[in-house]
């Protein structure tokens, strides 16, 4: 399995906080049958991203960790004012390493209409936004058809797998049982913060969703799309989301 979404580097920002944590996230993947990670620190009003500084990391982690799994640098980027311009103005800094995308997150206060337009002038720039757990933003859990309809129109949707294992609430559940059984996403990811509670596994969340959509697209969502992603390669798996309205589930 491929995970696209991990903050595995020590003292970064809010994931690890000593180099042994960081090497026991690494194992613990390794374990679950993760052969690939990309570390993706946040880049956000908190968080300074500085790229050179962050490979050097990756680089001395991959050393501790040995061959597997291998490790590829990429951003958990906040889409802000500030933060557009500058990916406007070099659209690799903050893409998964060597290929055209990035990990696009959005505020959870304010969610405005033309954050459709962001996402297209960042693909006017050569760059394919993965919009990331949707399914856990207050504004986009109450109004899922948004984000179906940005998948129609080419972004990649990237869910928390432990969204669809019931940690993040039987609210974030449902919707991302939703937008799951709408073919609205298209890449499951750890999103795995240390080893106790936001954890570095795949493998429950690719059989809750098996258990849901199969098994073939449950392979597709931690295999097939996110090794295409990290060889800059279209995704095997990309179907037309259906449309309908979304009734909210309880809680
Ligand atoms: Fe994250």
């Amino acid at each position: 399995m491929v995970d696209i979404h991990s903050h595995i580097l020590p003292e970064v920002d809010d994931g690890p906080k000593s180099w042994d944590v960081a090497v026991a996230m690494c194992r613990m993947a390794a374990a679950d049958g993760i052969t690939h990670q990309v570390a993706t620190p946040h880049a956000n009003d908190r968080y300074h991203y500085d790229r050179p500084y962050l490979l050097g990391l990756l680089d001395h982690l991959q050393k501790l960790v040995g061959d597997s799994p291998k490790l590829g640098l990429g951003c958990d980027f906040h889409l802000s004012y500030d933060n557009l311009q500058d990916a406007l103005a070099n659209p690799s800094r903050y893409a998964i390493e060597g290929t055209h995308y990035m990990l696009v997150e959005l505020s959870n206060y304010s969610v405005p209409l033309q954050t459709t337009d962001s996402f297209l002038k960042l693909g006017d720039s050569g760059m394919t936004c993965v919009i990331t757990h949707p399914e856990r933003n207050p504004i986009l859990r109450e109004s899922p058809q948004r984000v179906v309809e940005w998948a129609e129109q080419g972004c990649v949707i990237q869910m928390t797998g432990s969204a669809l294992t019931g940690f993040w609430g039987e609210r974030v559940r449902h919707v991302a049982q939703w937008l799951l059984e709408h073919d609205a996403v298209h890449v499951l990811s750890t999103d795995a913060h240390d080893t106790e509670k936001r954890i570095p596994v795949l493998s429950t969340a690719r059989d809750a969703a098996a258990g849901m959509v199969g098994h073939e697209v449950a392979q597709a969502l931690v295999e097939g799309n996110p090794r295409a992603i990290i060889n800059s390669q279209p995704l095997p798996y990309f179907p037309r989301p259906l449309t309908g309205s979304y009734r909210k589930g309880s809680n």
